[in-house]
Parts: structure tokens; C-alpha cells; sequence
């Protein structure tokens, strides 16, 4: 797993920052200069805004894109809502609506690719979630499997925007504002409300999706860490202006409020010539976390893992925390190196790209998750526990070849009936545990 290389060709077709001020055209003098919306705007194109915070939010955390297109987005047939029963998907985007959470710890393995040609949007099953989509808080997780691209079909989110995880296959994400190409150990974030299209060059894709409700993604404060460190800005990659000018039948495709409806449209909505602004989808290399740790003793909280956050109106506490635990040297002195126990006031999504958790021997598979609420009592399993409290710790030793995240939420993580009954629930996981049996003797210290 190489750390430093760039796997795609990221100077061709991407902007580099964090929510900069990008601009980009396809053609050259497609962007006026100067002004936004010009009486006429060159090659005929129409000029048309997208917002992605309140007109009046901060400065600091404004966001909006100018584009200018060949047509406006307006213009499409009415939609009709997509008969539930044509969906391989469940989805749910109000958690008022799901089951009694349970207080287990819950562990899946991962989806069976479908057997029939599914695409990205027929692939995915809600797992869990938090708040609702109508009242734009909290988040909704859901996995995707398909094996089959979008074709003359294109999406749009009403509900959030989008944090794609993939596990296994490429994603060739043709945007309004761009191309992302996506692999296994990147991630990519689609902003709501963008239009796109999923083709996949690998057949099967499966992955994770975290749709965020709430407040937009962004980067965490530093605090004594400093001005470098954890996701650096540079390495987050925006696409250069793409467009298609292309007419037919299409399909363009929505969910809201956690409902999928279609309606036809006679051109390819992916016809952006030149935009700017920093309301854009972007994409990001998990290989280049600066990985930060204890040289001394004690593992950190694992905030210190933290990518993206989401932030609340609390001071310090997210709606979102999308962590990772990449690769990395262990080299803490005398301290037990693997996740310790805990119960948190928070709850936690878990999945793995790759390799193995450093704080499960076996269980927790690629593709899988697992989802431990709110004081759910969890940590190492037993063998991982024996290995640790026996290791030599006075060398450093690598962990290596892993990639697991956590989607972590202020709020409980609540999963859907389809996560309580799917087959692949785990019924055995509460097993990891019971074999950490009693080591006390008050007769010896
Ligand atoms: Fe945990």
C-alpha cells in the first residue's frame, strides 16, 4: 500500500484544496470574468447558481457554485415517484420510522453482490441512521453492491450530500462539474443537489455511503497538532469543467426525503461548459492521511484518526465524525497498543476497506461492519486482548495493509428493520467477548 504515489491521474482532470474558490472551463472564455450573470453569457450557455448553504450563512461557510450550461436545470418532465417494488434497495430517510434500537453490538458481514444487473442507485440498502432528511440533521448510512453502470440515468441528491467509501471496484463518477475517478482507499464527496452518473470500470462495486443531512463536511481544527497534519487541504482533488452535449431519452433520478422519484429528461444534465465557486464534489486519497500517534505511552482518543467532520450547533461535538484507521507504527512504551475498552456517549458505524482491524483477529471482514451504540460496552475481542497484554512493547511494530473507518454520530445510530433481519447479521458477535475471562487475584499485584 503505497503512501505517496498518486493512483489516478490527478493533475489531468482535478483542482487541488479543500472547498477553495475554483474556477474552471471547458471552453475557453465559458466563464465571464468579473461578474456572475451577464445579459448574455458566451456560446449561448445559461448562466445558473447553486447553492449549497443559506445565501446568508458566514463567509467561513458559505458555499456556492456559479455554472454555466448548456441548459438550466429546470429543464426536465414532472417527476413521478419510482414504485417501491422495482428497488433492490430499502431506503429510509427519517429514523423516526425504523425499529426499537437495540443495545447489542451489532456486527454484518458484507452484502452478496446482487445477482441481478443492479447499477449504484438500484444498489443500495439503508443500514442505519440518525434524524431525518426533511428536517436536515443527522445522517443516514447506507452500503451499496452493484455491477452494472448507470446508463442514460443520472441522480441527484435532495437529501445530503454524499461520502462514497468504496470496498471494492472503481467508480467513474461523471459529475455536472466534472469527472472523479474513484478506488478502493479513496473516498469521494458529492455535494447535494449535484447531478452525476456511476459507471463501473470493474463490473462489481461495494462500498459505503455515509449521507450527511446535516452541516457540510469539513476539515477539523488542528489545535496543538499545528498547521500540518491528519488530511492535508492540497490532497483534496475537485474536477476540472466536463460537459456532455448529448440528447435522447434520459432518466434523471432523486431521492427525497428518502424516496426515489424519476422523471424524464431529453438531454444529458451533465452539460456544465465552465463553473466556479467552492460548492463542488471532490474526491481524497485515505493513503495520504498524516497519521499522527503517541511516542510516548497510551493510545490516544481516536479523534486523533479524525478526516471530515460534520459540526453541530454544539461547540466541539460533531453530527458526523468520519475516521480512519490507516496504517501505521504502534510505538507507545508499556501500554496496551490495541484500541482499549470502551463505552462512549457516542456511537459508531464501522466498516473495513482492507486487511484487518487491528482490534478484531477475525469476524470483521472487508466489506462488512460493525455498529456499536450509544454505551454499548466494546474493544478487543479475547485473542487480540491475550496477544496484546503479552507483546513486547519496548520496539515499535508496524500495523499494516488495513484500512477501517468509522462514521461516529453525537446522536444514536439506528438500524433499519433491513439491517435487523438481513442474513447477514451476525447472530454469534457478542461471542468475541466472552472468552476475556477473570485474570483478578487480590493475592497478587
Ligand atoms: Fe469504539
Amino acid at each position: 500500500m503505497p503512501t505517496f504515489e498518486t493512483h489516478t491521474d490527478a493533475n489531468q482532470h482535478y483542482q487541488s484544496g479543500f472547498a477553495n474558490d475554483f474556477a474552471t472551463e471547458a471552453l475557453p472564455g465559458a466563464l465571464p470574468i468579473g461578474r456572475n450573470s451577464p445579459q448574455r453569457a458566451a456560446y449561448g450557455l445559461y448562466a445558473e447558481q447553486l447553492s449549497g448553504t443559506a445565501f446568508t450563512a458566514p463567509r467561513a461557510h458559505n458555499r456556492r457554485s456559479w455554472l454555466y450550461r448548456i441548459r438550466p436545470g429546470a429543464v426536465h418532465k414532472p417527476f413521478t415517484r419510482v414504485p417501491a417494488d422495482a428497488l433492490r434497495a430499502k431506503l429510509v430517510g427519517n429514523f423516526a420510522d425504523v425499529p426499537p434500537t437495540p443495545p447489542n453490538q451489532l456486527r454484518w458481514d458484507p452484502l452478496p453482490m446482487p445477482a441481478a444487473p443492479t447499477d449504484f442507485i438500484d444498489g443500495w440498502v439503508t443500514m442505519a441512521g440518525n434524524g431525518a432528511a426533511e428536517s436536515m440533521s443527522g445522517c443516514a448510512i447506507h452500503l451499496y453492491a452493484a455491477n452494472r453502470s448507470m446508463q442514460d440515468r443520472f441522480f441527484y441528491n435532495s437529501d445530503g450530500e454524499l461520502l462514497i467509501v468504496p470496498q471494492q471496484g472503481r467508480l467513474a463518477i461523471s459529475t455536472e462539474l466534472g469527472k472523479l475517478d474513484v478506488e478502493p482507499y479513496e473516498i469521494a464527496v458529492i455535494p447535494r443537489g449535484v447531478r452525476f452518473s456511476v459507471a463501473l470500470p470493474d463490473g462489481d462495486a461495494r462500498g459505503y455511503i455515509c449521507e450527511n443531512f446535516g452541516a457540510l463536511l469539513q476539515l477539523p481544527d488542528l489545535g496543538p497538532i499545528g498547521s500540518n497534519g491528519l488530511a492535508n487541504p492540497r490532497d483534496f482533488l475537485t474536477p476540472q469543467a466536463a460537459y456532455e452535449d448529448r440528447e435522447g431519452k434520459f432518466e434523471l433520478v432523486t431521492k427525497m426525503n428518502g424516496v426515489l422519484w424519476r422523471a424524464d429528461i431529453g438531454h444529458s444534465p451533465l452539460d456544465v461548459v465552465a463553473w466556479h465557486g467552492n460548492y463542488a464534489p471532490y474526491k481524497y486519497d485515505l493513503r495520504h492521511f498524516n497519521t499522527i500517534g503517541s511516542i510516548s505511552f497510551d493510545h490516544p482518543d481516536p479523534s486523533i484518526f479524525l478526516v471530515l467532520q460534520s459540526p453541530s450547533d454544539t461547540p466541539g461535538v460533531d453530527t458526523i465524525d468520519f475516521v480512519i484507521f490507516p496504517p501505521r507504527w504502534l510505538a507507545a512504551e508499556d501500554t496496551f497498543r490495541p484500541p482499549w475498552f470502551h463505552r462512549n456517549v457516542a456511537s459508531e458505524f464501522m466498516g473495513l476497506v482492507h486487511g484487518v482491524y487491528d482490534a478484531k483477529a477475525e469476524g470483521f471482514v472487508p466489506g462488512g461492519a460493525s455498529l456499536h451504540n450509544c454505551m454499548s460496552g466494546h474493544g478487543p475481542d479475547a485473542g487480540t486482548f491475550e496477544k496484546a497484554s503479552a507483546s513486547d512493547t519496548s520496539k515499535p511494530a508496524k500495523v499494516d495493509a488495513t484500512m477501517a473507518f468509522m462514521f461516529e454520530t453525537r446522536t444514536l445510530i439506528k438500524p433499519t428493520q433491513f439491517a435487523l433481519e438481513t442474513a447477514q447479521l451476525q447472530a454469534n458477535y457478542y461471542e468475541c467477548w466472552q472468552g476475556l475471562t477473570k485474570h483478578f487475584n487480590p493475592e497478587q499485584r
